[in-house]
């Protein structure tokens, strides 16, 4: 029995993410000693029937149909933000205005003008010891993390060129559905900011630097894809026959930049999540010159497939 003080968790949105933090909360103090006790109290959809049904399954003490609740719990210590990124901002500064600590799913915001908003929040809440970070996952995976160190300690020397690549291949079909991440005023973008905003982070948070300047070329191959019921999660779920109306895809299935670092290095970075050909190649990757490697394959990071050159 842990004798660490509670850490009452209030989260916004239940779905893909949502069922992955809930997992992580639950199983993160078995694995690890933590300052502080994660509890799942509270979970929050627009839906009754749906969040009631959620929490059940994921093991939630309480629900709510409306975010701003969770904001006026007493009982609620951190604000989990698992909702499509255009609620990210509001419920953020919003959560931080009421001395809630947050966890934010990247891509932290849909413009650089809410990002900013939400960076000042995060200052100020800092100031008065409320904690925030966005959910930027692939920094926790020990191939990574370890770049990171070895960048730290000199042992790469002076970081002159970066590559990153990130592919997934879940909308080749062009009858894959509509979801809310194809639509550019829930998502902001599409591979850009769903996986390219991953290779973005972590090629600043492993060297230490900014990128300052980029020159990118975004590209949509399917411009029309089948509406289905429900928007949400990777692949939607609905009517996806042939004669099942379609909707208008308006974000990006791929994005390609070069772009400068505070440093002077280059990164060259490539993401999509809809690449042509029958290899389907799916995975992340990331190197910097000198030599350093990192490279996933598979949907998810697995961590067992590290490579070192
Ligand atoms: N870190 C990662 O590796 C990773 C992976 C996938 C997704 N994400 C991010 O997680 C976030 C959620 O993505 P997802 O894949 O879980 O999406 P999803 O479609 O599976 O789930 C979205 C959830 O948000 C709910 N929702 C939407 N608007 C809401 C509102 N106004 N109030 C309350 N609930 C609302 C939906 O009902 C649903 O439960 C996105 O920002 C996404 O980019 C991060």
């Amino acid at each position: 029995m842990t004798t660490a003080k509670p850490l009452r968790v209030g989260m916004v949105g239940y779905a893909f993410m949502g069922a992955a933090h809930s997992h992580a909360w639950r199983t993160a103090p078995r694995f690890f000693d933590l300052p502080l006790d994660p509890q799942l109290t509270a979970l929050c959809g627009r839906n009754d029937d749906g969040v009631r049904a959620a929490a059940g399954k994921l093991g939630w003490g309480s629900v709510e149909t409306d975010w701003r609740r969770l904001l006026e719990r007493d009982d609620i210590d951190l604000i989990d933000i698992c909702t499509p990124g255009n609620t990210h901002a509001e419920i953020a500064i919003a959560a931080l205005e009421a001395g809630k600590h947050v966890l934010c799913e990247k891509p932290l915001a849909n413009s650089v003008a809410e990002a900013e908003r939400m960076t000042e929040a995060a200052q100020a809440a800092a100031e008065r010891g409320v904690f925030s970070m966005c959910g930027f996952s692939y920094r926790r995976t020990p191939a990574l993390a370890l770049a990171k160190r070895m960048v730290e300690e000199g042992r790469l020397g002076t970081i002159r060129h970066v590559r990153a690549q990130y592919l997934q291949d879940w909308l080749s079909d062009e009858n894959a559905p509509m979801t809310w991440r194809l639509d550019k005023s829930k998502s902001g973008s599409g591979s850009l900011g769903d996986i390219g905003a991953h290779s973005i982070d972590a090629a600043q948070w492993v060297t230490g630097q900014q990128i300052t300047g980029v020159s990118a070329l975004l590209e949509t191959f399917v411009h029309e894809r089948p509406l289905a019921g429900d928007l949400v999660g990777l692949g939607g779920h609905g009517d996806v026959g042939a004669d099942a109306p379609r909707g208008a895809v308006t974000v990006d299935d791929a994005a390609i930049f070069t772009a400068r670092f505070s440093g002077d290095g280059l990164d060259g970075g490539t993401t999509s999540a809809a690449p042509s050909g029958s290899s389907r190649p799916r995975g992340s990757r990331w190197d910097a010159r000198t030599p350093c490697a990192w490279k996933s394959t598979g949907p998810r990071p697995p961590s067992r497939s590290t490579s070192k050159r």
